[in-house]
């Protein structure tokens, strides 16, 4: 094999590396896709499969595991789209704002919610409080 074709090669797997890091961080930085308005039948199902085991069947929170989500202050200051978009992010654990320094994890640790189950959970949550 030549310099040129190994520069080649070098050049091709960088591209793969690149592509592959790329995607598994697109998912928190991408701009939510556009959804409907929030069903908060479909959020009940939704909190009690994927938010319940940290922060109670009831909403008033784990100690230690999530926050009280009934009465909140944050989930009334926020819109239901706003809402969305910080449990697609979630919150680190060493990020300045975490209270409790345990993590808030991206779609409650559940990849497989939509953008709609999220728009979903918060209709949810915005109507219990
Ligand atoms: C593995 C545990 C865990 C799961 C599962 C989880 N959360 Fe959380 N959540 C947390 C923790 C811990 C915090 C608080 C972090 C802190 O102390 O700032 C939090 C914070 C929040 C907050 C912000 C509350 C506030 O007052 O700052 C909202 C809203 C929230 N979670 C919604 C959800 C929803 C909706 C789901 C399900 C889709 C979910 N969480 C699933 C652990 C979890």
């Amino acid at each position: 094999m030549n310099m040129r074709k190994i520069a080649l090669l070098a050049a091709a797997l960088g591209l793969l590396v690149a592509a592959c890091g790329g995607s598994s961080t697109s998912d928190t930085t991408a701009p939510p896709a556009a959804t409907g308005p929030g069903d908060p039948v479909n959020g009940a199902a939704v909190y009690q499969s994927s938010c319940a085991s940290c922060h109670g069947g009831d909403l008033a929170g784990i100690d230690g595991l999530g926050k009280v989500l009934a009465p909140s202050e944050f989930v009334t200051s926020m819109t239901e789209e706003e809402l969305a978009a910080f449990i697609a992010v979630g919150r680190a654990a060493d990020a300045p704002e975490n209270m409790q320094g345990v993590a808030m994890p991206a779609r409650g640790g559940n990849p497989s919610l939509t953008d709609q189950d999220l728009r979903d959970v918060s209709a949810y949550l915005k109507a219990q409080q």
